[in-house]
Order: structure tokens, then C-alpha cells, then sequence
């Protein structure tokens, strides 16, 4: 068996590396540029490679990867964009840290990279930080022009999903069950608010907790997770004890009972996916590299071209257009 998955691993590995010929940035200096602001990011808060893994997981659920969710405003959609959306309001993060890049990279090569590009290249860049395989990012996204709220509330997944919903939100971007349960291992770093959870510490069912969830581990999440609740919300790690850190303890704790949100638990206790998060568990080699080539599969949702995109300017907010004499949109 062990000989199987290093093979497995082999293969995929070459598969990664055989796409590296193929792909690199418009602008040769920007993947440096990009590396060295998450770095210095990390340096400033050690949380903040989740934040932007995260983001890149949120901006490709809605309208593609296409940056979608640094909008603060479109034409069409007003401010009701994603980012006021209920999955993404106070809780998704790391705009600065793709406006510094944006801001570096357009003073060497402007109006060469998209936004989109560089949340996935920092994407790829916080999980390296943290112990994460490096992986080639496939690159050419343009940015999109729409950013729709109702929308991200109906694709986004929820915390509190069962595993048929939550597979068909991945479905909906082409992701398999697979790809549901490798990136969901995300969740090897970061945190987590009380409230995303907290229905499984007080009244999950008869007012008991959540009788899948680890006794003690509950205890314990009780003690920072009162039941009157706090504004703001504490958090706990996502990966207990291990929330700094890019390896497969996550699915060891899912093993464990101890996944934090719902849609974490769900994935040991499904008999379709609980084989792969047991095999996972056991080999942190094979995890790295298939979160690797699930997040390659991730980036490539629905990428916007010149025809329907464009490279923002600023992240925050569309280009302005004109319309010129020969009827031709030009961006100004
Ligand atoms: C399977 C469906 C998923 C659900 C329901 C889900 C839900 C959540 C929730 C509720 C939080 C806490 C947010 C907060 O407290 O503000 C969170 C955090 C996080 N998620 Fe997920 N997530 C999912 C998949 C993913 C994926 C695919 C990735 C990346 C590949 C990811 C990466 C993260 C990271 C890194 C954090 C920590 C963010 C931070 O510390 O700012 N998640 N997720």
C-alpha cells in the first residue's frame, strides 16, 4: 500500500511540475513581489496566511476566480457586493495585504497582472509559509466586473451543511468529493468564530451538545465559547493544537472527533468520504501533495478572458470605461 501512494505521489508531483512549463505571470518580477508581501505579512501576523487562503477559496465560489470579492462596488450590482455577503462580512480577509501587492506589481508592470492571479498566488504562497508543498500556479485570470451579494450567499458553503450540500456547492465549480475533502484540510490553519459552531456545545439536540463532537473537547470549547455569547465572537483554532502548522493533523482530529465545525465533522462521518479522510490521516506526504493539485483544480473555476474581464487597476473597485468614437470600451 505504501508503495502505491508513493507512486501516487510521484505521479502527481510530475503532473505539477509538468504544468510549470506552461504558466508564469506577465510581469517576471510579480511572483517575488507577491511572495515577499505575504511574507512580510506573516512576519507582522502570523494569522494572516489563512486569512488569504481562505479568500482565494471564497473569491472562486462565486462568478469564478476573478477577484470578484475585493469589489467594494460594480455598476450593475451597486454596493451589494460579495464581500457584504453573510459568509464573507467581518469574517473574510486579507484585502490589504492584495492591494500592497497590486500596488507593488503595477509600479514595475502596469495593468499586466490581475487581481485574481494574485490571490492565487497567495493563496499558493501562505500555505507554503506554513509548511505546505509548493505548487506552480496556473496564471491568465482577468478580473471580473460582477460582484453579486445574493449570489455568494447561495454559493458560498455553510458551516452548519450536511455533506450533500456541501458537495454540491463544490459541484457547482467543477470540484469532485475529493477535492471537497482535501481542501477542506484549509482548515489545517486559521481560526474560527464561536459562533459558527456554538450550536453544538449548548442545544444541539434536546438541549444536550453535539453527541459526535469529543466530550472533552467540548468542555473545553465551552470554557472560551460562553453560552450568552460576546460581541466580538472568540475564536478557536479550526486544527486543535496544531493551527499554525500545514500538515494532516486536521484530518487526524476529524479521526479524532475533534472537528470544530459542523461541515468538518460531517466529512469522517460520511461513509463516502470517511475512507479518504482515515487514509489522509495516516500520511501527511499525500495530503500536501493532493491539497496541492485540489487547490490547482480550485483556481481554474470559471476564469473571466479579455472578452468578459478585464486587469483591474485597483482591486477594490472596476475599471472606469469610455466609450470611444469607433464605438470600442476602452479602460481609462
Ligand atoms: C467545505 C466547506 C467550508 C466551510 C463550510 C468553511 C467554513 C469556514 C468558517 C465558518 C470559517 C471561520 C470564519 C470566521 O470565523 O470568520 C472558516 C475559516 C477558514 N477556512 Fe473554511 N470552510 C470551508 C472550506 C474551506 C476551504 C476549501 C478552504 C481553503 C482551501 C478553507 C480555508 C479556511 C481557512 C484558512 C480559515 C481560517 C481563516 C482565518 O483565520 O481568517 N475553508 N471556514
Amino acid at each position: 500500500m505504501a508503495a502505491r501512494l508513493s507512486l501516487v505521489a510521484c505521479c502527481l508531483l510530475g503532473l505539477i511540475a509538468a504544468t510549470i512549463a506552461q504558466i508564469g505571470l506577465q510581469c517576471p518580477p510579480a511572483e517575488a513581489s507577491i511572495r515577499d508581501t505575504v511574507f512580510q505579512n506573516f512576519l507582522k501576523d502570523p494569522t494572516s496566511p489563512a486569512g488569504l487562503l481562505r479568500l482565494h477559496f471564497h473569491d472562486c465560489f462565486v462568478e469564478g476566480c476573478d477577484a470578484s470579492v475585493m469589489l467594494e462596488s460594480t455598476p450593475t450590482d451597486g454596493t451589494d457586493v460579495e464581500r457584504f455577503a453573510d459568509g464573507n462580512d467581518n469574517s473574510v480577509r486579507g484585502f490589504e495585504i492584495i492591494d500592497e501587492a497590486k500596488t507593488r506589481i503595477e509600479a514595475v508592470c502596469p495593468g499586466a497582472v490581475s487581481c485574481a492571479d494574485i490571490i492565487a498566488v497567495a493563496a499558493r504562497d501562505s500555505s507554503v509559509i506554513l509548511g505546505g508543498l509548493f505548487y506552480q500556479v496556473p496564471t491568465g485570470r482577468y478580473d471580473g466586473r460582477v460582484s453579486n451579494r445574493t449570489l455568494a450567499n447561495e454559493r458560498l458553503a455553510s458551516p452548519f451543511e450536511n455533506i450533500d450540500q456541501l458537495k454540491r456547492k463544490f459541484a457547482n465549480v467543477g470540484l469532485s468529493t475529493q477535492d471537497l475533502v482535501l481542501l477542506s484540510g484549509g482548515h489545517t490553519i486559521g481560526r474560527t468564530k464561536c459562533r459558527f459552531f456554538e450550536n453544538r456545545l449548548y442545544n444541539f439536540t434536546g438541549g444536550l451538545p453535539d453527541p459526535r463532537l469529543n466530550a472533552e473537547y467540548a468542555a473545553a470549547l465551552r470554557r472560551i465559547c460562553t453560552p450568552q455569547g460576546a460581541d466580538p465572537s472568540p475564536t478557536v483554532a479550526l486544527d486543535r493544537n496544531s493551527e499554525f502548522s500545514f500538515d494532516n493533523a486536521y484530518f487526524r482530529n476529524l479521526v479524532a472527533n475533534n472537528g470544530v465545525l459542523n461541515s468538518d465533522h460531517v466529512l469522517v462521518e460520511s461513509s463516502e468520504t470517511s475512507g479518504l479522510v482515515r487514509f489522509l490521516a495516516q500520511d501527511p506526504n499525500l495530503f500536501k501533495v493532493l491539497f496541492a493539485e485540489s487547490m490547482i483544480n480550485m483556481g481554474n473555476a470559471a476564469w473571466k478572458t479579455r472578452a468578459n474581464g478585464e486587469i483591474r487597476r485597483k482591486c477594490s473597485a472596476v475599471n472606469t470605461r469610455l466609450t470611444t468614437e469607433v464605438g470600442h470600451i476602452a479602460a481609462v
